[in-house]
């Protein structure tokens, strides 16, 4: 049997960034679920496809070749890793991830990463629906205008122009969506310890968990 972490939380909270250092520390696989989705919607920008064509994203899914290669993601043999954090793809990365052959697809891929290798993965249904089993469940968490606030630093430091504003916004619309689809939405297992890292750094943040992983390993 694999060791599963499991992370889940609202954008901007932290956890990528965390569940990366913990994969390095502990030496599992590390898995953004979050780019495979961000990766699929760029695909279906890309080549213009209508959302509600069935066949056509059928189509997407039986031809979605991706690799994830030390922490760069490759689409079709192609580096996406800086294309895919770009405004229009988290502007349109959730509603794409609602279609329900999609999820059905990722949630697949993502079972079987899951089931070969010790891994951390994080997302927003990776504790409730990918990996309900994971030894470790985590939600991470803070505030609207602290995570808004890191994803405006982020970008800013990338050189993107755009307002606190519009991302403040354009993260209430993400939570929205993410937490209030009905497949899979975003929310707090059961049995998941919550962290709010609101007032925590990244390097306290990632102790935290890795104290609680490392006593029961
Ligand atoms: O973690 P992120 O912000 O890069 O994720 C981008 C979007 O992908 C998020 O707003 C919703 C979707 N997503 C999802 O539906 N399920 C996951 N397990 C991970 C991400």
């Amino acid at each position: 049997m694999t060791i599963k972490i499991a992370i889940d939380g609202p954008a901007g909270s932290g956890k990528s960034t965390v569940a990366k250092i913990l994969a390095k520390k502990l030496n599992f696989v590390y898995v953004d679920t979050g780019a495979l989705y961000r990766a699929i919607t760029y695909k279906i920008l890309k080549e213009g496809i209508n959302i509600n064509e069935k066949k056509a994203i059928l189509n997407i899914i039986n031809n979605f070749d991706i690799t994830l290669k030390s922490e760069r993601i490759f689409l079709d043999g192609i580096d996406i890793t800086e294309e895919i954090r770009k405004p229009y793809i988290s502007q349109n990365v959730s509603q794409i991830s609602q279609i329900p052959e999609i999820r059905e697809f990722m949630v697949k891929l993502q079972k079987e990463l899951a089931n070969k290798n010790n891994i951390v993965m994080d997302g927003r249904d990776i504790t409730t629906v990918v990996m309900p089993d994971a030894q470790f469940k985590f939600y991470i968490t803070a505030t609207e205008e602290v995570r808004a606030k890191r994803r405006y630093n982020e970008l800013k430091a990338n050189n993107f122009n755009i307002s606190f504003k519009d991302i403040l916004n354009e993260i209430k619309i993400r939570d929205k969506m993410d937490m209030e689809r009905s497949i899979a939405p975003l929310k707090i297992a059961e049995d998941a310890i919550v962290v709010d890292t609101s007032d925590m750094t990244i390097d306290e943040v990632t102790n935290k968990l890795y104290d609680i992983i490392i006593k029961q390993l």
